[in-house]
């Protein structure tokens, strides 16, 4: 039975719809790859039938790959994976677009998760996932609603982490391709992508100069990497912690100072945790901390520092403007935490800019068509996007871009393919 969108779907406020529409109208005019996916879709209906559920920052770039899913043929239903990240009008929109959708923008925390298990009462034949929300309510508390499940495709690295581990204890119960493992995915999403916005998100929030500024950058990994060049590009003096040595010197040859966070902690104006990892700053630092630093994070889940650590130091919290709160703390210092410590890129800002979604969510889009294609043959693991569809979604880049690249001679392909040679 089909769903009536506009009947069933919860969101905060259904006359935002048009401004909405706007949003998604400028993104889908900057995603061209998606654009060449959607013609793709039209024609070809792979999901004809099909009901999908997505779980992913509910902003325009979000609600577009839902309407190109749509237009395959789909039957959507979607919902939020962070209760700052949504946001209303673009959620209005989608409704009126057939979409069924299940988020609100800061909703109490039973009230975000109750959400995002209607988005899976549909009983979905395909999942996109984004840091394993789903999947972990599918597995755990609700496995009836994966009766009719074929498989998904995982957003993040977070994601990824936690589905390895069901996999692990041999308790994955259908494929997964692992989208954030995709070249373009994680070279140009975390990279460039959580490089300039996690900035973004943090300048219009304080509105304060970055140049001069002692900038802690915890983790270095691909979004760390991004974070620290687009720091240094904005004249701040970096350091950068690890707990990897490979990371570590890696860090150090791209220019950056590489210290413990208990040294680091003393030093930095500002802190932008990006690991996946939790309490990377925690009660032992909070002490050695200047007055005024400001801490933001930007990795998947809110727990990379220590919020409880820092509450226990405090002895008043309050807003001081929006997104920032500030820990007063009992010494009379204050620190500042930015959107919760939940993604400052997308909780305070728009999330990675539309050029860049466009390769993501292309690839969400050709993984969620190739897993509906092969689930019977793939089994319950998780899986890596085939090359080809990396490449593809490469070489449409390339060619929106206007830039022509080389390919290899006959020559050459025989060059590289002998050892004697
Ligand atoms: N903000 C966004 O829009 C966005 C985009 C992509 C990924 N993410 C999220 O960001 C996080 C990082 O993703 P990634 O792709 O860079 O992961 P990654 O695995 O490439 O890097 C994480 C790094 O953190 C380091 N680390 C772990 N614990 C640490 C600790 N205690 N101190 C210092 N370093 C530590 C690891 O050694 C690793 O080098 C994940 O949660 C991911 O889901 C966010």
């Amino acid at each position: 039975m089909t769903i009536d969108a506009k009947e069933v779907s919860i969101v905060a406020d259904r006359s935002l719809a048009a401004e909405g529409r706007l949003k998604i109208d400028w993104v889908q005019a900057h995603m061209p790859v998606l654009n060449e996916i959607r013609a793709q879709f039209e024609k070809e209906q792979p999901f004809k039938g099909l009901k999908v559920s997505i779980c992913l920052h509910l902003e325009a770039k979000t609600a577009y790959l839902a309407e190109v899913v749509q237009a395959g043929g789909a039957e959507v239903t979607i919902t939020g994976s962070n209760p700052l990240s949504t946001q209303d009008d673009v959620c209005a929109a989608l409704v009126e677009a057939g979409i069924t959708v299940f988020a609100k923008y800061n909703p109490d925390p039973r009230e975000f998760k109750d959400l995002m298990v209607r988005a899976l009462e549909s009983k979905p034949d395909l999942i996109i996932d984004d840091g394993g929300d789903f999947a972990t309510i599918l597995h755990s508390e609700r496995p009836d609603l994966m009766v009719n499940i074929r498989g998904g495709a995982e957003e993040t690295t977070t994601g990824i982490i936690k589905l390895k581990a069901l996999q692990k204890e041999g308790a994955l119960k259908f494929p997964m391709v692992a989208v954030n493992d995709a070249y373009c995915k994680h070279l140009f999403d975390n990279r460039y992508g959580t490089g300039q916005s996690a900035w973004d998100g943090l300048i219009r929030t304080t509105n304060l100069v970055v140049s001069g500024k002692t900038v802690v950058v915890v983790g270095y990994g691909w979004c760390g990497k991004g974070v620290a060049m687009r720091a240094k590009g904005l004249g701040a003096n970096v350091i950068v912690t690890e707990v990897d040595a490979i990371k570590a010197v890696e860090a150090y040859m791209d220019g950056f100072q590489v210290m413990p966070m208990i040294e680091a902690a003393k030093l930095g104006d500002m802190f932008i945790t990006v690991t996946g990892n939790k309490a990377v700053i925690n009660g032992e630092h909070y002490p050695v901390m200047k007055n005024g630093a400001i801490l933001a994070n930007a990795g998947h889940f809110d727990v990379e520092f220590s919020k409880p650590d820092l509450a226990a130091l405090a002895s008043e919290i309050r807003t001081v403007r929006k997104n920032i709160e500030e820990y007063k703390l009992e010494d009379g210092r204050s620190i500042y935490v930015l959107a919760e410590g939940r993604l400052v890129n997308l909780a305070a800002g728009d999330g990675h800019p539309a050029e860049i979604m466009d390769m993501t969510f292309a690839l969400q889009a050709v993984s969620l068509k190739y897993v509906n294609d092969s689930y019977k043959e793939l089994g319950a693991k998780v899986i890596n996007v085939p090359y080809e569809l990396d490449e593809r979604v490469a070489r449409t880049k390339l060619s929106a871009l206007g830039i022509g690249i080389d390919s290899l001679s006959e020559e050459q392909i025989n060059y590289l393919d002998s050892w004697s040679s």
